[in-house]
């Protein structure tokens, strides 16, 4: 008995204990989080989604924190001063919850991007051309053999590199744009990240400038003046068409109440015996029509027949109409 009261309390305990680590993470955000340079100073803001006992700074994967904060209650704010080659990271931060108590899991790490000016920038260039056609293959190559680790594709207008690339063993990256558009033409540059450290960059290198020639409009534009002729007659042909259709229709209805009108004339025994005909009394100020119907129930009997009359069948529609 008492081994499984020992069991039952340890378990207790470890599902108390996970529930306390199930705190949700913070978010941690970088300012400026582009450009910094060897000297510069950021600030990393961690967000919280609850206030917290204490909030705390670490390097990507260092069990030890740089700084703590106590008592914060959404924002907490860690200033790095100076930044040197160690600096270029990846940071996190990570709370203790007060309701509930528990430690949160640690933020996604973000990357701490530091430019030294004192490594040569890339070389850069482009082939086949700076002026090229639609649909072209671009290549832009860009190359630091002593020193790039990998590179970064940049363009002007662009906060974020656009690609990267590892370069071959002759120390050179290729990135190619395929099929370009107009939306491609720019000014590109690129950056390397330092061999054998941290998230230490290059200084961007020179400039290669892309322009991106529309296609010429497909052939027979050329021929436009005749095209929108032959629309132009087409689309009257088609209206023409169209008022024909509709005059016969409406001629057509015509002739059809006209035969209607004469087969009601009274004393017509060509007429059918479901036809009757009702007055309808003007609408009253609700804009709501009642109608008193009064069935004429034609006979296609001749009097004096002994055969009784068929109830006369009544159709009708009542209207809403606005008030007269
Ligand atoms: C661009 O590259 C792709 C893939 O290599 C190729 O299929 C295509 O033909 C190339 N286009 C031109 C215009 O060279
Ligand atoms: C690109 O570089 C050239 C010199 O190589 C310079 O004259 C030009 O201003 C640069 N363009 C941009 C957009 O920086």
């Amino acid at each position: 008995m008492a081994p499984m009261a020992v069991a039952l309390i340890l378990g207790w305990c470890l599902v108390a204990a996970s529930r306390a680590q199930q705190l949700p993470p913070p978010s941690l955000s970088l300012h400026p989080s582009q450009g910094v340079s060897l000297g510069d100073t950021v600030t990393l803001r961690c967000h919280l989604p609850q206030p917290a006992a204490w909030v705390e700074l670490y390097r990507y994967q260092n069990p030890t924190y740089i700084e703590q904060k106590d008592n914060v209650q959404d924002i907490s704010e860690f200033s790095l001063t100076g930044i040197k080659q160690v600096d270029a990271v990846r940071y996190q931060c990570q709370y203790q919850g007060l309701e509930p108590v528990g430690t949160s899991q640690k933020s996604d790490p973000v990357e701490l991007l530091v430019t030294d000016d004192r490594y040569p920038p890339p070389g850069i260039s482009l082939s086949p051309k700076e002026h090229v056609e639609m649909g072209s293959n671009i290549t832009i190559q860009c190359w630091n053999k002593k020193y790039g680790a990998a590179f970064l594709l940049h363009k002007d207008g662009h906060s974020a590199p656009i690609q990267h690339q590892e370069p071959d063993d002759g120390g050179t990256a290729t990135f190619t744009l395929f099929g370009v558009t107009p939306a491609d033409s720019g000014t590109y540059r690129c950056s390397y990240r330092i061999r054998g450290c941290c998230l230490l960059f290059s200084p961007l290198g020179d400039n290669v400038t892309l322009e991106v020639i529309p296609r010429p409009a497909p052939p027979g534009v050329n021929g436009g003046p005749s095209r929108k002729l032959v629309a132009a007659v087409s689309g009257a042909c088609a209206a023409a068409i169209v008022i024909i259709i509709v005059l016969t229709a409406s001629l057509l209805l015509v002739a059809q109440r006209r035969q209607m009108q004469s087969d009601l004339r009274p004393g017509d025994t060509s007429r059918s015996p479901e036809a009757v005909q009702f007055q309808v009394s003007p609408g009253d100020s609700e804009g709501l029509i009642y109608a008193q119907l009064q069935a004429v129930t034609p006979s296609t009997h001749p009097h004096g027949t002994s055969t009784t009359p068929e109830p006369p069948t009544i159709y009708a529609e009542v209207g809403m109409g606005g008030p007269r």
